[in-house]
């Protein structure tokens, strides 16, 4: 991927809204053809000011911003001409249809009638629309309105196409069929940036990703080199018949290792030399009426973000060290 020029460079990028809040603290990455590049990171964090920074929507504080190497501060113009983006807000689609909508955008961004027909066609039937594709935009769905705004801004795509959480709203179904139109624009060649909070599907869909927190990148890479020295891990989750047994659970968990206790669930990493030890105490638990089922899976991207930027307001660490109640 490294081979391929960037099309997208963001170097330093600070943006300071006024009253003073720090949304962007000195971002750099860079996109290219051909990848999806993923940014993940909690409410706030500050993806979207980074994408309204791409089009011209906002202005960086300081830092450069390049597309394909053209300053896109200096020219937000070519911004635009050459960047298709699905915004966070939901477009408004009052008194007009999905497909005449899909084809309208399409021609706009220069497609030929034949050709924003044929788009229309294709992702309709690729986002499994096609029920909805003459209803009035007032009369959809929240789900129904996403997938039509990604296929909007993916009807005639840029060469840089920034897509600001498109499953929002959608169900898993659709969901697969939209990371799969995700995945043809990079075959096409585009440079896709993909905003999500969907960790666990963002590790599939992503060839490589940046994790920002309060406006800086804390984690950059693709998901294997960001599983790193985790990546040999197991993660046995049980769910146990109660909050009180989980915490007691969680204290002796496979022979004292640290868990995260999240309600009545205990979460431990094992080395994967260690699972046959890990099974026997979870069958142990289980016979014991403490635990009602568990299940062993690798390291997940999302283990690696919850240790990266924390975990839920709910989930707590638990060591050998006693809990308060
Ligand atoms: N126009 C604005 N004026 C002042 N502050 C703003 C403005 N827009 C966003 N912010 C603040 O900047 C920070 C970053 O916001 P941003 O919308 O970029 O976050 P985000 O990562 O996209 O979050 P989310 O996942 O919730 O969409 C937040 O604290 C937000 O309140
Ligand atoms: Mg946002």
């Amino acid at each position: 991927m490294s081979a391929q020029p960037a099309v997208l460079e963001v170097d330093d990028v600070v943006k300071v809204y006024r009253g003073g809040m720090r949304a962007n603290d000195g971002i750099s990455l860079e996109v290219a053809a051909g990848e999806v590049f993923g940014m993940l990171g909690h409410n706030g964090a500050g993806k979207t000011t980074l994408l309204n920074q791409v089009v011209g929507i906002a202005r960086p504080t300081s830092g450069r911003i390049h597309i394909e190497g053209h300053d896109a501060v200096a020219d937000p113009e070519m911004a635009r001409q050459v960047c298709s983006m699905q915004p966070q807000a939901q477009a408004p689609l009052e008194g007009v249809a999905p497909a005449e909508a899909i084809e309208l955008m399409a021609r706009i961004r220069g497609a030929s009638r034949a050709r924003a027909r044929r788009r229309t066609a294709e992702l309709v039937e690729g986002l499994d629309i096609g029920a909805w594709a003459t209803t009035k935009g007032e009369r959809l769905s929240g789900g129904v309105q996403r997938l039509t705004a990604f296929a909007m801004a993916v009807a005639e795509p840029g060469r840089l196409v920034m897509l600001d959480e498109p499953t929002n709203d959608v169900d898993p179904v659709r969901r697969r069929l939209l990371w799969a139109q995700v995945r043809e624009l990079a075959q096409a060649g585009c440079a896709v940036v993909l905003v999500t909070h969907n960790v666990l599907e963002a590790e599939r869909a992503v060839d490589r990703l940046v994790i920002l927190d309060e406006g800086r990148v804390i984690a950059h890479g693709s998901p294997a080199q960001l599983r790193g020295e985790h990546a040999g891990q197991l993660r046995v989750e049980a769910e146990t018949v109660s909050p009180e047994v989980a915490r007691d659970v969680a204290r002796g968990a496979v022979g004292g290792r640290p868990a995260t206790v999240a309600g009545r669930r205990v979460i431990v990493s094992i080395p994967v030399e260690d699972s046959a030890g890990a099974l026997a105490w979870a069958a142990r638990e289980q016979q014991e009426g403490r635990i009602e089922s568990f299940s062993f899976a690798p390291v997940s991207l999302e283990d690696i973000y919850v240790r990266l930027v924390g975990p839920d307001p709910d989930t707590e660490e638990v060591d050998d060290a006693p809990v308060e109640p």
